[in-house]
């Protein structure tokens, strides 16, 4: 049987027709037809416009989000977001605040958009910048937050991010590792919070902190977020596969989704300081930045004056800046926040290692003084709280090792000679006075029953 031609009506062109696929609607009386083709146009059409209207498309899973939203408004308000934070963040007392209102908003702003749909004021949602030293705790505030909250929420490395056809992720990654937060929940994802970390590593080369030439697609990176700050939809194959023509795409709306970028933005301090001293001398008065004054308390000053043109000088693209109206700014921890790092934190170091050695039936104890060392070595290695771990691992390698061998109950005592002159923990045997004594007999009456 010959193949039969049937005209499009839409496109009016001539299509073969091998089966019904071929022609889906087809009026054999009228000869009125459409083509696969122009099927698949539509539907492609229908989605986009979805979309745009901030409508979920190909939606795999309804949720109930909208109606949990009041609940969730009520359990997270910015005092106990705050409180929790507390447990594991020292200082920064602003950041945690800001941090606690701006997700608290973000909820709020959900809520209204619920019940408002159509026509009303809308909003507008408020990105945050964190900028801070290293190590004073900006992705551990992140991620802290994002295990208390109630909506997906993901951290993306901006640095692992290139310009589409550059070897490595293209910035979709970012709304695709929200969707797997999300649990593959569509809904969910238009409505959580991306973190993009050590952001300031996407700043244009030309700009003034840098002095290479080179520009790995820094700039493509920098377009490619601020379509997805803007608000767009964000089109990405499943994890591992391809992009390809053929391969299904999920599609993101991400007006609502609420963007925090972070990052050390190492150098901005002396942007600030030559606009500070140009504007201080334009006004007539002398320079009032004194340069013997303690590095870190400097620093501090002037990165709590950071303005959006300082952003702009250190190579972030000024679009971007416009859509990060938040600039929160972190402290650089001084000695006592060091010292109370190492044990106040539900997670501090001290509490991890105490719980370690437990498990050898061992008790560990920290002199005053050999804490005020650790301290005093982190401040020297300018890495903030960073290497209070590390500080610490060296000195418990050789106890960490020794332990072990027997499961007497015994005691470490780490002394500030044993954090300054590298001397050996010395381990007792746990005496008749100490109460872990008790531990010691009941074993020994296990072991002799
Ligand atoms: N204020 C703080 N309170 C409690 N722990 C902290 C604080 N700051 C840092 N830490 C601890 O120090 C380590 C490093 O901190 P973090 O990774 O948050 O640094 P960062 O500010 O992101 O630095 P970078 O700019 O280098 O990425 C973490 O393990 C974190 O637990
Ligand atoms: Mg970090």
């Amino acid at each position: 049987m010959p193949v039969q031609e049937v005209k499009c009506s839409l496109c009016r062109k001539r299509v073969k027709v091998h089966d019904q696929y071929d022609i889906p609607i087809f009026d054999p009386n009228t000869g009125f037809a459409i083509c696969k083709n122009c099927i698949r146009e539509i539907s492609r059409f229908l989605d986009e416009h979805d979309a745009a209207k901030g409508h979920a498309v190909n939606q795999p899973q309804q949720s109930n989000f909208a109606s949990e939203l009041g609940e969730v408004l009520k359990k997270n308000k910015p005092h106990v977001i705050k409180a929790y934070l507390d447990e594991f963040i020292i200082k920064q007392e602003r950041a945690k605040k800001i941090l606690s209102v701006a997700a608290y908003n973000h909820y709020k702003r959900m809520l209204y958009d619920y019940n408002h749909s159509g026509g009303e004021e809308e909003i507008d949602k408020s990105n945050v910048i964190i900028m801070g030293p290293t190590g004073c705790g900006k992705t551990a505030l992140l991620s802290h937050l994002s295990r208390l909250l109630d909506i997906p929420f993901a951290v993306t490395d901006t640095s692992s991010l290139t310009e589409a056809g550059f070897v490595g992720a293209d910035v979709e990654v970012a709304v695709r590792n929200l969707y797997y937060a999300a649990g593959k929940d569509i809904e969910k994802t238009e409505h959580g919070i991306i973190y993009l970390d050590e952001f300031d590593k996407i700043a244009r080369k030309s700009g003034e902190n840098n002095s290479i030439t080179a520009d790995p697609g820094h700039e493509g990176v920098q377009q490619g977020l601020l379509k997805m700050l803007e608000g767009s939809v964000v089109e990405f194959t499943a994890r591992g596969q391809r992009k390809h023509p053929e391969a299904p795409t999920i599609k993101v709306n991400t007006r609502n989704i609420l963007f925090i970028v972070g990052g050390a933005f190492v150098g901005i301090e002396k942007i600030v300081a030559k606009r500070v001293k140009k504007n201080a001398a334009g006004m007539g008065f002398g320079v009032d930045i004194p340069s013997n004054e303690d590095d870190s308390k400097r620093y501090d000053e002037l990165i709590h004056q950071v303005r959006p043109e300082d952003l702009m000088k250190y190579g972030i693209i000024p679009e971007i800046i416009g859509r990060l109206p938040v600039i929160c700014t972190l402290e650089t921890l001084d000695e006592d926040s060091l010292l109370r790092i190492l044990t106040e934190p539900k997670n501090a170091p001290v509490k991890q290692y105490e719980k370690l050695l437990e498990m050898d039936n061992v008790k560990l104890e920290f002199e005053e003084a050999a804490l005020r060392a650790v301290a005093k070595k982190a401040i020297e290695r300018k890495t903030g709280a960073r290497s209070l771990k590390g500080i610490i691992e060296d000195v418990m390698l050789d106890v960490m090792f020794d332990i072990p061998k027997t499961n007497e109950p015994r005691k470490v005592v780490i002394t500030e000679a044993c954090i300054n002159d590298g001397e050996t923990p010395k381990i007792y045997p746990l005496d008749g006075n100490d109460n872990q004594d008790t531990a010691a007999n009941d074993k020994e009456e296990n072991t002799s029953a």
